[in-house]
């Protein structure tokens, strides 16, 4: 009997992975799509296949990330550093609760994310994304992320909270650092300095919201504040986790949307000239246009679940205790879901749910985030159609969960 072909291994840490992901998800996906790497407590899985991603998601005897037990056990054990500030902090993000206290929490905020509530904010995303391009136009020259994929989520993010402009750049060093608790593993270094942020964002939101009890504004914030006071729906230590996640984990996620898709345009200029001409014709083209970057290149590339029974899966069995990695990049371009996986295409009939997830943890904030990129997107290569990425300075950033650019610059004619 021939011996049986070896399975590829996969090894996220390499730098091939961090530059092109893709032909190291194909691999998988065709020799080992339900790839198992033991451990001494429990097995590790990385599943590729776009159907095995969404049962996953949407079975119930898989949970979300026991992330906040699990430091807390590890601060146990190192018998070194407190992590309770930032288990205290991070235990009220909804991706660590399930229900009731998800549901519970969750509805707080559902509606304030709703497409329709998040239609209300076109105007101001807009004008924002004017200003930011007003600066530079005469220029010849910008980092796409610098001068606009990085701010414009921060901003919008005070504003709808209800936050100062004047600290949007402290507030987004801190979520920068606060969202890399989902970058694992982490050194016992990283640890402390995420918990040193957990401390000072938390101080800095007991600051406003006494400052906000005392005189309450139309924000988000004032109206978590009241469900918190009046209603008794969110308790005290719920609020302060609450809204550190809310300014938080929309940064680098929406920052990336807008980097990682203009770089996919970039690197095909004849599309991205087609793009511009169609959009002419027809400005709503751009929400295909957005659904497809999201797909082709992911921002947020892997999450996880953790098996709560044994689970069959591909012919292989999932055991209670053992970690589920579920890598979005290589579902959204499985070529049993989406033809010509690797063609960037956005008039293909089948668009990707997964780049924001899917079942109960949906990403809260993907309208938020679609708007911004199809804004932010559609105005800078109407502004400036012709754009040339300067390729020798472009830099990644170094992450295998959240995938894009720290700094993607650009030259264009000035007019
Ligand atoms: C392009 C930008 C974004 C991407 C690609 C993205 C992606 C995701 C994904 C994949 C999940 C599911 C996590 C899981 O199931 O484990 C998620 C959840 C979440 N996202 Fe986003 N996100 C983006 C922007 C935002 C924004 C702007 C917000 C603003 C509030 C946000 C808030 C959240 C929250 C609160 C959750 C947890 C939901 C829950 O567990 O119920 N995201 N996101």
């Amino acid at each position: 009997m021939p011996p049986a072909p070896k399975k590829p291994d996969f090894n996220p840490f390499v730098p091939e992975f961090q530059e092109n992901p893709y032909p190291i998800y194909q691999q998988l996906r065709q020799g080992d799509p339900v790839h198992r790497v033991r451990g001494f407590r429990f097995n590790q899985w990385f599943l590729t296949r776009y159907e095995d991603v969404q049962a996953v998601l949407n079975d119930g005897r898989f949970r979300v990330d026991d992330l906040p037990e699990r430091l807390g056990e590890k601060a146990a054990h190192l018998k070194q550093g407190d992590f309770e500030p930032l288990r205290g902090t991070i235990q009220h993000w909804l991706f660590f609760l399930e229900p009731p206290d998800h549901t519970r929490l969750r509805s707080l905020v559902q509606k304030t994310f709703s497409a329709m509530r998040v239609e209300l904010l076109r105007p101001l995303i807009q004008s924002l994304v004017d200003e930011q391009l007003d600066r530079v136009q005469s220029t010849g020259c910008i980092d796409i992320m610098a001068d606009l994929a990085a701010p414009l989520p921060a901003l919008v993010s005070l504003a709808l909270l209800g936050m100062p402009a004047a600290d949007r750049q402290q507030l987004t060093e801190w979520a920068y650092v606060l969202f890399h608790v989902f970058d694992q593993p982490l050194s016992l270094q990283d640890y402390q300095r995420i918990n040193q942020v957990a401390i000072a964002f938390r101080d800095y939101l007991e600051r406003r919201i006494a400052a906000l009890r005392q005189q309450p504004e139309d924000h988000l914030m004032s109206r978590l504040i009241e469900a918190c006071d009046r209603d008794q729906k969110i308790s005290e230590a719920e609020l302060l986790g609450f809204i550190s996640m809310l300014f938080s984990v929309g940064q680098e996620t929406t920052e990336n949307l807008i980097g990682n898709g203009m770089f996919a345009l970039l690197s095909h200029p004849q599309q991205l000239q087609q793009l511009i001409r169609d959009l002419e014709r027809e400005p709503g083209l751009i929400e295909s246009a957005i659904e497809e970057l999201l797909r082709y290149d992911s921002p947020v590339q892997i999450i996880s679940r953790t098996a709560l029974a044994a689970v069959e899966l591909g012919g292989q069995t999932i055991q209670a205790g053992d970690k589920v990695n579920l890598l979005l990049g290589a579902a959204n371009r499985d070529p049993a879901k989406f033809q010509q996986p690797d063609a960037l295409d956005w008039r293909r009939k089948e668009t990707s749910r997964l780049p924001f997830g899917s079942g109960i943890h949906y990403c809260l904030g993907a309208e938020l985030a679609r708007l911004q990129g199809q804004i932010a997107i559609q105005t800078l290569v109407q502004r400036l159609p012709d754009l040339i990425l300067d390729a020798k300075n472009v830099q990644r950033r170094k992450n295998i969960v959240l995938r894009g650019f720290k700094v993607l610059p650009v030259t264009f004619t000035v007019s």
